[in-house]
């Protein structure tokens, strides 16, 4: 096993050789060979990336070369990853089953799994004594976007309704509430820091909605849960013991789902769909952690895209879902992808002499086909895509699944070979790679083994890139100036800010 790559992965050997084959593996993707992997519920193809074999080998001398093995058994055995916050990364730790799981991690999940069945079978009163019927997940970033795609993807159950809140916008909350009734309505706050402006601001104004019920305290009691790294800000705001889940320190809030973050999943699909999920996970935690390189399907991904990015010049990776219930998945992806691995900085605090991630977009096809597909088949920016599609619907209506998949696969077709024509406003020139990733069926395991996929992936390319994909600093820089700019807004001075923020602020206290 390599040690690891003491500077960064371009000056590697391999990165050399990738550089050359670079320049002569042409224009168009190979297609003429199969390059597919399986695993689980999950086949990819990546047939359509500007790939040969000669590249392949050399992106997996570069996994070795970077010593990406010892960094993947670092990652299971609780190594601190997350170096700048001296923090393990041990998401994996949450989807393993009983009988190997830590036993605070099985106490826990147990807890409120048993708390999602109470609020399944309506058993959970109010401070009225009436009966919750819906439930309103409070939270932000890697704390709303895994449970809302895992409800859109994985659809109704029987429980309680549940509504999400994120943004801090009042009308988010007006949406929120709409119909909703405050005594048979519970909120759960998921913050892993508990001080999320956008969490504590929303968490307060629902806090005032239920004075009406009466009682202060026991109110906030009756009709809060909390899912948190830090209880004594969550006792303090006044959710009680037993509410209370932990969120521990070496689970990131992107890698949080399997945590009682999924909470709102477990009462709406219940436990089983819930454990399901987590095997799914499981599955592609296995295989990461076991497979060869060239077999191992979140490092072949990591590798296409430090070869997309790196070696073919994208600056941009489109993920499309060909799935009206992954509809939410390139906005999650978005997150687990560009907080983790939109670094400059790498772990040794030098600068990154490469580009890292590229910018994650994205959207519901065939949507799509109708609007940006446009700038993917004759624009002028290169850029790679992931194509997401099920083999079998979940509905049985005749017509639809199958045109669904045909313009899945005419899609990526059309991006990889182009289309000629006789005028060049209609020729199209080709050459995009994409990877194609067709699950046998959406269920929550292959939900799960999807997720965790893409989680590994972007661990496997931030330690190639030699960064550290589990902090997010530059997000903290925002937020300070946002805080800033509030008092400013409410009538503070502002003479250092920059013209044009004085300028705002001046236009907005005069229409205010
Ligand atoms: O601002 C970014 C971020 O810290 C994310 O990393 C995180 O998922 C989100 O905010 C919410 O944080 P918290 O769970 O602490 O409220």
């Amino acid at each position: 096993m390599s040690p690891p790559c003491p500077s960064g992965p371009d000056q590697l050997p391999a990165w050399r050789r990738l550089g050359h084959l670079a320049r002569d593996v042409g224009h168009a993707p190979a297609a003429r060979e199969v390059f597919a992997r399986r695993v689980g519920p999950l086949f990819a193809d990546y047939s359509k990336e500007r790939i040969n074999g000669r590249v392949c080998q050399a992106l997996v001398e570069l996994a070795t070369e970077s010593g990406l093995p010892a960094a993947i058994a670092g990652l299971f055995a609780g190594a601190r990853v997350n170096a700048t916050e001296g923090r393990a990364a041990l998401h994996t730790e949450l989807r393993k089953p009983a009988g190997e799981a830590k036993a605070k991690v099985r106490r826990e999940r147990e807890r409120f799994l048993r708390f999602a069945e109470e609020l399944r079978a309506g058993r959970c009163r109010g401070r009225t004594g009436e009966r919750i019927r819906a439930v309103v997940h409070v939270g932000i970033g890697g704390s709303h976007l895994g449970p809302a795609l895992a409800l859109d993807a994985l659809g109704a159950g029987d429980g309680p309704e549940v509504r999400f809140l994120a943004n801090v916008d009042g009308a988010a909350v007006e949406r929120a509430l709409a119909g909703l009734q405050p005594a048979t309505t519970l909120v759960i706050v998921a913050s892993k820091s508990f001080g999320t402006l956008e969490t504590r601001v929303n968490a307060e104004t629902l806090r005032r909605w239920f004075l009406p019920l009466g009682g202060g305290a026991d109110a906030v009691g009756c009709h809060f849960a909390a899912v948190t790294g830090n209880a004594a800000a969550a006792r303090d705001f006044g959710v009680p013991p037993e509410r209370l889940f932990p969120l521990w320190d070496w689970v990131g809030g992107r890698f949080s789902l399997w945590s009682a973050v999924g909470l709102p999943v477990a009462t709406v699909l219940g436990r089983k769909a819930f454990e399901e999920m987590l095997a799914g996970a499981r599955l592609m935690d296995t295989h990461f952690a076991s497979a060869p390189l060239p077999e191992n399907l979140p490092v072949m991904l990591a590798l296409l895209q430090i070869w997309n990015t790196n070696f073919l010049g994208a600056t941009s990776h489109a993920v499309l879902p060909y799935d009206h219930r992954l509809r939410l998945l390139p906005a999650y992806l978005q997150q687990l992808e560009m907080e983790s691995n939109g670094k400059s900085v790498r772990l040794d605090s030098q600068p990154t002499a490469t580009h890292t991630a590229p910018v994650v977009w994205g959207g519901e096809e065939t949507g799509g086909q109708h609007a940006f597909h446009q700038l993917l088949h004759q624009g002028t920016r290169a850029f790679s895509a992931d194509f997401i599609v099920c083999a079998r619907p979940r509905h049985d209506l005749p017509a639809h699944h199958e045109w669904l998949v045909a313009n899945c696969l005419a899609q990526s077709k059309a991006l990889a070979e182009g289309r000629g024509a006789e005028s060049p406003h209609k020729r199209v020139r080709g050459g995009h790679p994409s990877t194609t990733l067709l699950l046998d069926a959406l269920t929550p395991e292959s939900f799960g083994a999807l997720l965790a996929l893409y989680e590994h992936k972007v661990f496997a390319a931030g330690a190639i890139w030699r960064i550290n994909s589990f902090d997010q600093w530059g997000v903290e820089a925002g937020k300070a100036l946002a805080a800033t700019i509030h008092e400013q807004l409410l009538g503070g001075d502002a003479p250092e800010q920059d013209a044009s923020t004085r300028a705002l602020l001046r236009e907005l206290r005069r229409l205010g």
